[in-house]
C-alpha cells in the first residue's frame, strides 16, 4: 500500500466546452477509480484551450463547466488534488525554461500539431495510405498562402503538456491513445533534461490504466475514427436523454451482414466498441452473435446503446447543474487543489533554475 501510495499521478482536461464520452472514457473514469490509491493531481488545462479558443467568456465558463462535470463524475476533492493549469504561474515559467531544450522540427513533427495547423488553415491531409511526408508540410504550414495563422502555442503544446507532468515528477499519466505521442515527448524531454545537466530530476512518467488495458480510442458516431469536438460527432456527458436517443439512432452504419460471419464496416465496429465499453458482457455477446448469424438489427443495437450510455451519463448530468449553482464551493475546490499544486511546482522550479543557472546573484 505504501509503494502504492508513492505513484504521484496527473492528467488534465482542455476546458474547450462540455466533455463527451471521449473524454470520459479515456481519462475522466480512470481518474475516479485511481483516486483512492495515489497521490492523484487532476487539473482543467485552459492555457492548453487558448491554443484554439478565441472567445474569453466561453473559455471562462468552459473552466467552471469541467470543474462541475469533474465533481459530478465522482473526482473527490478530499481525495484527489484539483486545479485550474493557470493558477500555477509556475508552469509558465519552467514552460519558457523547457522551451529551450525542445527542437522546432520534433514539434513540427507530432501528428496533433499536423492535425491541427492543416484544420486552421483549411489544408487537406494525405488521405489513408498516402504519404505524409514531413518536407511537404513544413512547406505547406510555412509557405502557406493564407492570412490565417497558426500560433506559436499550437507548435509548444507538447512543451506545455510535459511541463505539467515534469513540474508534479508524476510518474502516471492516464489518458486517451491520442495523447500517447505527447506523453513519448514528455519522456524524451525529461531524459534530454536529465542527461544534458548530468542530473536525476525528472522520472520518465508512463501512461497508465487501472484495468491493466492500453488506452482507448472511443470512436465518433459517424463512421470516423475518433469521437471529438473538431470532429463534432460527440456524444457529451450533459446530453439530454432525447438528444442523446436522437444521436445514437442516427448513427451511421451499412446495410448489414448479407452473410454469416461477414467482416465490420468501420462504421458498424464504431458501435461494437462503444457497446463493449458501455454494455456488460452478456449484450455484446448477443449482437455480436446476431451480427455473425446475419439477424442483428441495427435499431435494436443502437436502442440498447443510447440506454446504456444513459445509465452512464444520467447520474453525472443530474448532479452537474447542483454544482454549477455552488459558486463558492467550486472556488474553495479549486483554491485548495492550487495551492496544493504550487507548492510541489515551485520546489521543481526551484531546482530548474537553479539546475540552468538562473540565480540570483
Ligand atoms: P483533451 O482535452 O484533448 O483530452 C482530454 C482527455 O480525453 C482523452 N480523449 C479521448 N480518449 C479516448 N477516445 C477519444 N475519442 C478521446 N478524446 C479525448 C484524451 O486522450 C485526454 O486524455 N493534452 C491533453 C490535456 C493535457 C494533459 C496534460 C493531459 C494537458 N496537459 C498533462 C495529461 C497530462 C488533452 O488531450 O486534452
Amino acid at each position: 500500500m505504501e509503494q502504492a501510495k508513492k505513484e504521484i499521478i496527473l492528467s488534465g482536461i482542455r476546458s474547450t466546452g462540455n466533455l463527451h464520452l471521449g473524454n470520459y472514457y479515456g481519462a475522466l473514469r480512470k481518474f475516479v477509480e485511481i483516486q483512492d490509491k495515489h497521490d492523484c493531481n487532476f487539473f482543467i488545462a485552459d492555457l492548453h484551450a487558448l491554443t484554439t479558443a478565441t472567445d474569453p467568456e466561453a473559455l471562462h465558463n468552459s473552466v467552471k463547466c469541467v470543474l462541475a462535470e469533474y465533481l459530478a463524475a465522482g473526482i473527490d476533492p478530499e481525495k484527489a488534488t484539483i486545479f485550474i493549469q493557470s493558477d500555477i504561474p509556475e508552469v509558465s515559467e519552467m514552460y519558457l525554461l523547457l522551451n529551450m531544450h525542445v527542437g522546432i522540427g520534433e514539434l513540427m513533427r507530432t501528428a496533433s500539431f499536423k492535425d491541427k495547423a492543416r484544420k486552421a488553415l483549411g489544408i487537406k491531409a494525405p488521405g489513408e495510405g498516402e504519404e505524409d511526408s514531413d518536407e511537404a508540410f513544413e512547406h505547406q504550414i510555412i509557405g502557406a498562402e493564407t492570412n490565417k495563422r497558426v500560433n506559436a502555442g499550437l507548435l509548444t503544446y507538447p512543451t506545455l503538456m510535459a511541463v505539467d507532468i515534469l513540474i508534479q515528477k508524476a510518474t502516471k499519466v492516464p489518458v486517451g491513445k491520442d495523447q500517447l505521442q505527447h506523453l513519448e515527448l514528455t519522456r524524451r524531454f525529461a531524459r534530454r533534461f536529465n542527461s544534458f545537466y548530468g542530473v536525476d530530476l525528472f522520472p520518465e512518467p508512463s501512461d497508465f490504466d487501472l484495468t491493466g488495458g492500453k488506452p482507448v480510442k472511443v470512436p465518433g458516431l459517424d463512421g470516423s475514427g475518433k469521437m471529438g469536438k473538431s470532429e463534432g460527432n460527440c456524444i457529451y456527458l450533459v446530453d439530454d436523454p432525447k438528444v442523446l436517443r436522437k444521436k445514437v439512432m442516427r448513427a451511421t452504419t451499412d446495410e448489414g451482414p448479407k452473410e454469416p460471419n461477414s467482416p465490420m464496416s468501420e462504421p458498424v465496429a464504431n458501435l461494437f466498441t462503444l457497446l463493449e465499453l458501455t454494455s456488460t458482457p452478456d449484450v455484446v455477446t448477443h449482437f455480436r452473435d446476431a451480427y455473425a448469424d446475419c439477424s442483428i438489427r441495427y435499431g435494436d443495437l443502437k436502442k440498447q446503446l443510447a440506454e446504456d450510455i444513459l445509465a452512464v451519463t444520467t447520474p453525472i448530468r443530474e448532479r452537474v447543474n447542483d454544482i454549477l449553482s455552488n459558486e463558492d464551493y467550486m472556488r474553495k475546490v479549486v483554491r485548495e487543489g492550487a495551492e496544493r499544486a504550487r507548492a510541489r511546482a515551485s520546489e521543481t522550479l526551484k531546482e530548474v533554475r537553479h539546475i540552468m543557472g538562473i540565480r540570483s546573484i
